[in-house]
């Protein structure tokens, strides 16, 4: 597994001033660009899908990135999928919750009844920065009644130690 995640890491492509001057913004979806990376991310999303089967009840994934992840392990679990989305992104009734980014502001939606009351939630994204995201996105799925027993994210970005923000563990492919 440790191999699998030192291949991932040199899939990972870095883009200075993004999204703002003086944001080092590392890419860790540019492993889609080839297909070896695919492979190998699709291989540890299953071993990961390994550990959490029987678990889990529904996968939550966040937009824009975590979309690419959620279905990927949902399949695995044999569970459905359900979007947590940027506001204006998502028909319906929705319930929202407004949170800080690390650079501005957003709200954050979920489609009413999309969670059932108890079910048991995976969220997953592609990032850990502050945690302002997660933590919104969790507490749009208390309001819904799911119970969030755990989060995933492709990387997380250690220093800020958003983790401390959250109320559920939190695993992450790559620490930086
Ligand atoms: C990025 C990233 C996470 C979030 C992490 O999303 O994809 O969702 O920031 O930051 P946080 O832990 O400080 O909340 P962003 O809102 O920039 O947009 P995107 O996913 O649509 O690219
Ligand atoms: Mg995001």
């Amino acid at each position: 597994f440790e191999d699998d995640i030192n291949d991932l890491l040199k899939f990972v492509e870095y883009f200075p001033d993004f999204p703002k001057p003086g944001i080092l913004y590392k890419d860790v979806l540019s492993v889609l660009n080839d297909r070896n990376g695919m492979q190998l991310l699709e291989k540890i999303l299953k071993q990961i899908s390994l550990q959490l089967m029987g678990k889990i009840d529904c996968v939550a994934m966040l937009e824009t990135r975590g979309y690419i992840i959620g279905p990927i392990i949902a399949l695995q679990l044999s569970v459905p999928c359900i979007p947590v989305s940027k506001k204006g992104n998502l028909p319906g009734t929705l319930i929202e919750q407004s949170y800080t980014l690390e650079y501005g502001e957003d709200i954050l939606t979920i489609q009413l009844n999309s969670i059932k009351k108890g079910q048991r939630i995976l969220l997953v994204d592609d990032f850990l920065a502050t945690g302002g995201t997660l933590k919104a996105a969790s507490n749009l799925i208390k309001k819904s009644g799911g119970d969030i027993v755990q989060g995933l994210v492709l990387m997380e970005k250690c220093d800020l130690e958003g983790r401390k923000r959250l109320d559920f563990p939190i695993i992450s492919l790559i620490s930086d």
